[in-house]
C-alpha cells in the first residue's frame, strides 16, 4: 500500500527537519512556514487570548506567566515570502497580555536571533525588561530554574513545542505540540 512509505522513521525525520530562511523584514534567520505550523500558530494564539481573558477576569491581581520551553527564533516566512510570528512573539503581541515571560532555546544561533527580536518588541511595547527572561540551554535542564521563577498558584501558560522527542523531563507532562 502506498501509505506504508511514510513509516515512523520517515515521519520522525520530517518532524526534525526545519528549513531556515532569511527573513525579508529584519534579515535574521526565520523558519519556513509549513501548513501544519500555520494551523498550530492560529490555535496557540486563540488559546493564549482565551486563557488570558479568563485568568485576568478571575485573578486580576496575579501575574500571568507565559513559558515557552522550545522557543525557536520567533518568526516564520511563508512560501510567498510574507512573515508571521512564532509562539514567543505571539505571546508578547496578543491584546490581553501575559505579565511575565520565560523563553528557553538551546541552539545558540536561534537563541541569539530570538534575543534580538524579543528585545525589539519589549522596547516597542514598553514591557518591563525584568519580566522577560531569556534562557539559553536545554529545556530539560532549565525547567527547574523556570519553575523557581514562578510563585505557587500564579497562573501559568506553558507551551512545549519541540521538533520531535527532545523533551525528557517528566516534570513537564503538559500539552505538547510536535511540529
Ligand atoms: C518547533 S521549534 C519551536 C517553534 C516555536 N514554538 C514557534 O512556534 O515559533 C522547536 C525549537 O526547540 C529547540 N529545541 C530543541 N531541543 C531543545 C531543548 N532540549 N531545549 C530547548 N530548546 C530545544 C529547537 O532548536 C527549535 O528552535
Amino acid at each position: 500500500m502506498g501509505c506504508t512509505r511514510y513509516g515512523l522513521e520517515t515521519l520522525q525525520v520530517q518532524l526534525y527537519m526545519v528549513e531556515e530562511v532569511t527573513d525579508p523584514e529584519d534579515d535574521l534567520t526565520s523558519f519556513k512556514l509549513k501548513p501544519q505550523t500555520e494551523r498550530k500558530l492560529i490555535f496557540i494564539r486563540k488559546m493564549m487570548e482565551a486563557v488570558n481573558t479568563i485568568v485576568a477576569a478571575k485573578f486580576p491581581d496575579n501575574p500571568r506567566h507565559y513559558v515557552d520551553m522550545f522557543s525557536g527564533v520567533g518568526k516564520y516566512v511563508t512560501e510567498r515570502g510574507s512573515c508571521c510570528l512564532g509562539s514567543p512573539l505571539i505571546a508578547l503581541n496578543i491584546r490581553k497580555k501575559f505579565t511575565h515571560f520565560h523563553f528557553v532555546e538551546e541552539k545558540k544561533k536561534y537563541f541569539e536571533v530570538l534575543e534580538r527580536r524579543v528585545g525589539q518588541i519589549v522596547e516597542r511595547k514598553n514591557i518591563p525588561r525584568a519580566n522577560v527572561k531569556l534562557l539559553y540551554g536545554d529545556a530539560n535542564r532549565l525547567v527547574e530554574e523556570v519553575l523557581n521563577g514562578i510563585k505557587n498558584y500564579d497562573p501559568c501558560f506553558v507551551f512545549l513545542d519541540p521538533f520531535g522527542l527532545e523533551m525528557k523531563n517528566p516534570k513537564l507532562p503538559l500539552g505538547v505540540s510536535s511540529d
